[in-house]
């Protein structure tokens, strides 16, 4: 079936349990498993149109052109859809954030979540939500969980995400604190390959992970969220620990994260049952549920430490969008 163009939306997807390292850096395979919520906000927008008379892959990002690795990882995907399709039409790539790209704002999960359906859609491939995470996930671990919402979980040593509990099975809400605009100096993917080769504490992050995800996943299912929010906050700094121990030390936090952890933990004291999580980026992202988060989202605007608080609930999956926006 000729399509040849088509256009999807995903939105960012924040992990409670955390995805840092892979058991096969080639495929792009998770050591450890992981859980997410996917949002409805931090939303990528993509249209993907194959078409003959294109000798190169052309890539717009915000309305600028991407050249080098971000072209590179763009192209790998297009490849692959390309192989599985049988055909070598180069596309034409546009895409749009409607938040800051690689800010630590997990721009990567939602922008090749939208990739990979957009482009799978107009090659002509009518493939499962399944086999479109796969295709994501090559790209970006994180990103095949932004396929599916509400809660989503990659196992370790998958191909794909699947759907733990849609986002209408719990009215959580996930504060995000902004502490810096601009991009982040290191990416995820060599941060975490670092990691793993120089960290003496990667080995006990990996064997740990897996029982922090089985209590947080029933956690999720039994809506408990005191330990939930535990398991989030230890997955948290389980995988920092791992990177601060590298030689010399990964360290995404900055004072501003520091002073924002400090807030969250005293605000539990005084009564606000919130946790945080904090994930390749200075940023502090806070758990609660939605009848504290007004009082939460006070509490965060007035801290000197957070330039902004994006507010954000459970949201939908990966979906495919006619031209004027509408789902279809
Ligand atoms: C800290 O998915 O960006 O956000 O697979 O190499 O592209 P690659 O890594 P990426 O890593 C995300 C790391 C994290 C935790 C998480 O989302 O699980």
């Amino acid at each position: 079936m000729t399509r040849h163009l088509a256009l999807a939306s995903a939105h960012s997807n924040i992990a409670l349990i955390k995805y840092w390292g892979k058991s096969d850096s080639a495929r792009n395979l998770p050591a450890v498993p992981s859980l997410s919520l996917t949002l409805d906000g931090l939303t990528t927008t993509t249209r993907v149109q194959f078409d003959a008379e294109l000798s190169a892959d052309r890539v717009q990002l915000d309305g600028a052109l991407v050249a080098g690795r971000e072209h590179a990882r763009v192209v790998a995907l297009l490849d692959r859809v390309r192989a599985l399709r049988g055909f070598e039409l180069r596309a034409r790539v546009e895409s749009t954030n409607d938040f800051p790209t690689a800010a630590g704002l997990a721009s990567s999960a939602s922008g090749f979540a939208a990739l990979a359906l957009a482009a799978s859609h107009a090659s002509g491939l009518s493939l499962s939500l399944e086999a479109v995470s796969g295709l994501a996930r090559q790209s970006s671990a994180s990103a095949a969980r932004s396929l599916f919402g509400g809660f989503a979980s990659l196992p370790a040593d998958s191909e794909h995400a699947h759907q733990v509990a849609p986002s209408t099975h719990w009215d959580l809400r996930l504060l995000v604190a902004v502490t810096e605009e601009g991009r982040k100096p290191l990416g995820s993917t060599e941060a975490m390959e670092v990691t793993k080769r120089e960290s003496p504490y990667y080995s006990a992050w990996v064997a740990h992970a897996p029982e922090l995800y089985q209590e947080a996943e029933r956690a999720i299912r039994e809506r408990r969220f005191d330990t939930l929010g535990a398991c989030m906050e230890q997955s948290t700094m389980m995988m920092h620990a791992s990177m601060w121990a590298t030689r010399p030390a990964i360290v995404f936090f900055t004072d501003a994260t520091l002073g924002v952890v400090h807030r969250v933990r005293a605000l539990r004291k005084e009564g606000l049952p919130c946790y945080f999580t904090i994930d390749a980026g200075p940023h502090v992202k806070v758990l609660v549920e939605a009848r504290h988060a007004a009082a939460l989202q006070r509490e965060l605007a007035s801290l000197v430490q957070v330039k902004r608080v994006i507010p954000c609930a459970p949201g939908p999956g990966a979906r495919l969008l006619t031209d004027e926006g509408a789902s279809c």
